[in-house]
């Protein structure tokens, strides 16, 4: 499926069907709008809304033949809702609503979508070409790997149309930058939807070395000889009652001219989570392939930002292992030396994430780095405090946390605050090490947080948790059901700004 925008007169535009948005509160067509209703002899204003009486209620569609009079076969009449309510989150929701729509409607393959009339006060024309293109890409998105029977896409063609030329670069940006990120995500979901049986440590590493090389990012790796002499013994521990080696990677993206900010970005990596020796139930463990969705949210990531080359030094880190019972297990009661010199008594080995976690923070205060910001799949808590569709955000600076969360607004995903407090290390109170890897049954989300604050020296962590995110049982707004690639949108556009 290609977008792309053209300026045109929406009259004369070639198409299987046009698209034109109208608000409930303000009936009144925009300039193009008004040249098709002419067109056609009045079959927006006089048929369509007055005599059949359409509403233009958010997301109310009504599909009408032009009988040639126009060389575009139909026109699509898309109902905006209010005009104050009417934002990019609505318009990005709405376009992957109208293409799948359109996708299972026959013989549609070109579409053409008139950009100023979906323009509204509340963004402007980037936004506006941006967000179409999001919903659109991002609802197109299928994991049809493994099935004979492959879900083929049947609109080849999506044009924006405006019939102002001072538009059109701004329009364009906009749909460049949703390529970016909609391929971005596409690589991410694909991660997270592969079965564990391939998405191994050591094949994850391998993708991760061949995106390396396609986008000119340097790429390290280390095994378990070099990470244990590295001491990355709470991360080996999780690992060691699996067959798979574990492996640490890290990529870096570098400007080619002095770097503004170093950012380290660190996604959990489990790449099977069964619990280990506190084995998981048969349902929670059903989807535990997905543990590793912090890793390939940091790879999505770092493929967006080399497609922007921004001034900012990126780097994506990721301890890859997977959690296993085993005779060589790591058993509860177990005392781990962290890589920081701090012990961490065993209290549930299916705390496995903050153990992992807690050496990279270590490795990336090496890098000496302006920001850190670590994504994991960590608590079931925090699902139960947030649900499937609001991600979880807490750290150790307010104002970092804020702009995250304000940028995760014009991106259309849902980001909450979860407090830290110093006390809370009170729960983590070990008798015989400095302190456990678990709390109480309460506060599950700060907890974990708490845990993991205490293996970063950087003034500028902010810990994100997408237990409930990556992965959704139901669809939502654009998002269909599976992997989301949650945070990809978010956190690219948030190192953009920095
Ligand atoms: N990977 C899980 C968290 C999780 C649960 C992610 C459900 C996605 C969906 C994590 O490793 C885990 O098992 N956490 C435990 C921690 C507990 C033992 C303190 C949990 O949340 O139950
Ligand atoms: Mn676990
Ligand atoms: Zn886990």
């Amino acid at each position: 499926m290609d977008i792309s925008v053209k300026h045109q007169e929406m009259t004369t535009a070639l198409a299987n069907v046009i698209v034109l948005g109208i608000f409930e509160d303000d009936k009144s067509l925009s300039p193009a709008q008004k040249k098709v209703d002419t067109a056609l002899d009045g079959l927006i204003t006089n048929d369509l809304i007055k005599n059949e009486g359409f509403k233009a209620k958010f997301s109310d569609t009504v599909i009408v033949p032009t009988r040639l009079k126009i060389p575009a076969d139909k026109i699509m009449l898309v109902g905006l809702g209010k005009k104050k309510e009417f934002d990019c989150n609505k318009l990005r929701e709405l376009c992957a609503k109208i293409i799948k729509q359109l996708d299972k409607t026959l013989n549609i393959k070109n579409v053409c979508i008139e950009l100023l009339g979906l323009k509204s006060e509340n963004f402007d024309v980037l936004s506006c070409a941006e967000a179409i293109s999001e919903g659109a890409l991002i609802s197109m998105y299928d994991f049809d790997k493994y099935k004979n029977k492959k879900n083929v896409v049947q609109i080849k063609k999506i044009k924006i149309i405006t019939e102002d030329t001072k538009d059109e670069k701004a329009a364009k940006t906009g749909v460049n930058n949703a390529k970016i990120v909609c391929s971005a995500m596409d690589f991410t979901k694909d991660l997270i939807n592969e079965p564990a049986q391939n998405a191994t440590p050591e094949n994850i590493s391998q993708i991760a070395k061949n995106l390396s090389n396609d986008l000119g990012l340097t790429f390290k790796m280390y095994n378990k000889k070099q990470l244990s002499e590295m001491n990355f013994n709470a991360f080996l521990a999780v690992g060691q009652g699996s067959e798979a080696e574990p492996k640490l990677i890290h990529l870096i993206y570098k400007p080619t001219k002095k770097a503004k900010k170093k950012v380290v970005l660190i996604g959990k990596g489990i790449t099977f989570d069964s619990g280990g020796l506190n084995i998981k139930p048969a349902n929670s463990m059903l989807t535990m392939k997905t543990d590793m969705s912090g890793c390939a949210t940091v790879l999505g990531i770092i493929q967006a930002i080399a497609a922007h080359k921004p001034e900012i030094e990126v780097h994506a880190l990721s301890a890859l292992c997977e959690n296993m019972p085993s005779g060589k297990s790591y058993k509860q009661g177990d005392v781990i030396t962290a890589k920081n010199g701090k012990t961490i008594e065993v209290d549930n080995t299916d705390a496995e994430g903050r153990l992992t976690l807690a050496d990279v923070l270590t490795y990336a205060d090496e890098l000496e780095p302006d920001e850190v910001i670590d994504i994991a799949t960590l608590t079931g808590a925090c699902i139960v405090a947030l649900g499937q569709n609001i991600t979880g955000i807490m750290g150790n600076n307010k104002q970092m946390i804020k702009k995250i969360i304000e940028t995760s607004e014009k991106s259309g995903e849902n980001l909450w605050e979860l407090p830290i407090y110093d006390d809370m290390q009170e729960m983590l109170k070990s008798d015989i090490a400095d302190m456990r890897n678990t709390g109480s049954r309460f506060a599950g989300a700060s907890v974990a947080g708490r845990f993991l604050q205490n293996f970063t020296k950087s003034k500028n962590w902010t810990h994100i948790d997408i237990a409930g995110t990556a992965f959704i049982d139901k669809p939502y707004r654009e998002l269909n059901k599976g992997a989301t690639a949650v945070m990809v949108r978010t956190l690219t556009k948030y190192i953009l700004s920095l």
